[in-house]
């Protein structure tokens, strides 16, 4: 097994300020481009913790939480807090600022999942992660349930597939 790697060693940022072009007609931030970004930082987190190639494979439990308006400034997290064989499951975090108080709130996050391929686009055997934070071990143990849960979805979708192909 290839060493552990801290979670603080891949945590990655993105800063965004959101421009006429990101908003839908409420006139606040599109929710598709936050997911975006999102999906942006968590990839940039995934790629410095294998240090492979990686594709998106899953988002579970999307929040938005306040809406974000033009002119914003958003700050976006991204921790990896669980490890699998070849698939690793992030935390994004998007903390938006109003320009004029600096007042920052949480507006959405969400759980990514990764996994490291290969050239042919075959998964491969990535780092265990060394947690680092409580917040990490938290995060940790509810990420093993939600590897779980999706495993046994995927196995469901598999029978129902196969059943209506009968
Ligand atoms: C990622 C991919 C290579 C996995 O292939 P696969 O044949 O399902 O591989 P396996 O069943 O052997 O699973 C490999 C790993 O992926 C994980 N995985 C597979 N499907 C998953 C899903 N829907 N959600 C979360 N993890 C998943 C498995 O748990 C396993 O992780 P582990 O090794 O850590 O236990 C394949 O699903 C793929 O190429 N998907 C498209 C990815 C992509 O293009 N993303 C960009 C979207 S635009």
């Amino acid at each position: 097994m290839t060493q552990a790697k801290k979670a603080g060693a891949s945590e990655s940022r993105l800063t965004w300020i959101v421009n006429p072009s990101d908003l839908n007609r409420h006139g606040t931030l599109f929710g598709g481009q936050l997911l975006a970004l999102a999906d942006r930082v968590a990839a940039m987190a995934a790629l410095r913790h294998s240090r492979l190639d990686t594709v998106t494979v899953s988002i579970d439990k999307v929040d938005f939480v306040a809406p974000v308006r033009h002119g914003y400034i958003l700050d976006m997290t991204a921790r990896v807090h669980f490890t699998a064989r070849t698939s690793m499951e992030i935390y994004v975090e998007a903390i938006a600022e109003e320009p004029r108080t600096g007042k920052r709130e949480l507006v959405c996050e969400a759980f990514f999942s990764f996994v490291a391929v290969d050239e042919k686009g075959k998964p491969i055997p990535i780092p265990p992660v060394e947690l680092e934070t409580e917040r990490d071990k938290r995060l940790n143990k509810e990420a093993k349930a939600r590897y779980d849960a999706r495993k046994a979805g995927r196995a469901q979708t598999r029978t129902a597939r196969e059943a209506k192909s009968d």
